[in-house]
């Protein structure tokens, strides 16, 4: 059979019918944006790790390429949840793909003995292309474990959260008592605040506002709904007048600690995205920018500080309208996802797309087709792009687009 070889860490795995990962994506794997010093994602990184401290012990090299089991299973992901599917989530075939998410590796680590840790990491899922999607991206994930009846109290007077909440829809776990689930909660949510002051911290610094009282952030919980966690939250902020949700988290479900032997114990669990973050934090407006290897892009950056990106003039962009009928649904298939014409478009023309966006649609009053148009805007970061040459990518798309995903161009 035909195997992939290219960048997936030396290793080669046979092709099968759950085969959806693209040249383009593969094309990155191993660039590990998180482990070079002067580069933002870094840097944002850089800001979490130190502000956890050492008792955490910090992963940054482990393998993207992980098992359905690994992703979603030990985590129990019911076996309809979305995210499983072909269209959500690049898989190298059935049982072997790119992690969605770092949580991938909780129970991993947890088998190996660690208790308290930090893992960072590129993380892979199947999207939209705008400026703030980018098929790869980056995580944090913190995991915290205390034995029960011992979990660790904390300061929670300057709290911006009230005492712990739980209710019938994010509810404690009947395994733990009330005392050990509340005091993890109070740990969680100062911990968390704890690490975004810090990091936000490092924002303002860079705007050049003092971080004194007045400029004390604003913060929210909200309820939150994780398969491996309960109860969930999400932590907002409010920044540039706006509530940003920043990181995901909750108490882990005792499966998942039972996986690792951990019979008597109970600890939390969190996950931060970092490129929305550093763009807020940078002012970097593109996230295609994390990946230019341009030195007016790279040559701005150091380790340890937050600065704002200078941009550099932007290239005019180029703008191809496709259209085409869907394919007919046909009984037990997917059908047509607009994710599979983004990927496609990547394929194509990598990094000179900038954004796809559905224009119109409409369904034919006779035959009841469906008919979809999209916007294809290609720009590249560092140099003028020519008519010409884009007019072969989106010629490149319009026959590929009738083979791969069986639609009909008009
Ligand atoms: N893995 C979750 C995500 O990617 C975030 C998360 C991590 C939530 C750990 C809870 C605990 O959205």
């Amino acid at each position: 059979g035909i195997r992939l070889t290219a960048g997936l860490l030396g290793a080669s795995y046979p092709r099968d019918d759950h085969t959806n990962i693209t040249g383009a994506v593969l094309a990155k794997v191993g660039s590990d944006l998180h482990q070079q010093p002067n580069h933002p994602i870094c840097i944002m990184a850089t800001l979490m790790r130190d502000h956890f401290g050492p008792l955490y012990t910090y992963h940054d090299a482990l393998s993207p390429v992980v098992s359905p089991a690994a992703n979603f299973d030990s985590l129990g992901f019911e076996k309809d949840h979305p995210g499983r599917s072909l269209s959500d989530s690049y898989y190298i075939n059935k049982d072997t793909m790119m992690r969605t998410h770092t949580s991938a590796h909780q129970v991993e680590l947890l088998q190996k003995g660690h208790r308290n840790f930090l893992v960072v990491a590129d993380v892979y899922r199947r999207d939209e292309i705008d400026s703030t999607h980018y098929p790869v991206f980056h995580q944090v994930e913190g995991v915290r474990v205390f034995d029960r009846g011992n979990v660790e109290a904390v300061d929670s007077s300057n709290l911006a959260s009230g005492p712990p909440n739980a209710s019938a829809d994010n509810p404690r776990q009947a395994c733990y008592t009330t005392v050990d689930s509340e005091a993890v909660e109070w740990h969680l949510k100062a911990s968390l605040e704890g690490m975004v002051r810090s990091i936000f911290a490092a924002a303002q610094q860079a705007q050049g506002i003092a971080t004194t009282q007045e400029s004390e952030l604003k913060m929210r919980w909200v309820d939150g709904y994780f398969p491996f966690t309960s109860p969930s939250y999400e932590l907002e902020v409010w920044y540039e007048g706006k509530w940003m949700e920043v990181l995901g988290c909750g108490v882990i479900q005792q499966h998942i600690l039972e996986q690792a032997n951990l019979h008597n114990s109970v600890g939390w669990a969190f996950g931060i995205g970092l490129e929305r973050l550093a763009m807020a934090f940078f002012r970097i407006p593109d996230i295609r920018l994390f990946w230019s290897q341009d030195p007016r892009f790279l040559g701005q950056f150091s380790a340890g500080k937050v600065t704002h990106f200078e941009p550099f003039s932007r290239y005019p962009s180029c703008t191809k309208d496709v259209s085409f009928w869907l394919p007919e649904a046909k009984d037990g298939e997917e059908g047509f996802h607009p994710n599979d014409l983004f990927e496609l478009v990547r394929d194509v023309a990598g990094d000179l797309v900038e954004d796809v966006k559905l224009t119109d649609s409409f369904v034919h009053p006779k035959t009841k087709r469906e008919s979809h148009c999209y916007r294809i805007t290609y720009r590249s970061m560092d140099r003028n792009v020519t008519n010409e040459e884009i007019n072969v990518l989106q010629d490149q798309v319009r026959q590929l687009a009738p083979e791969r995903l069986d639609v009909q161009l008009r």
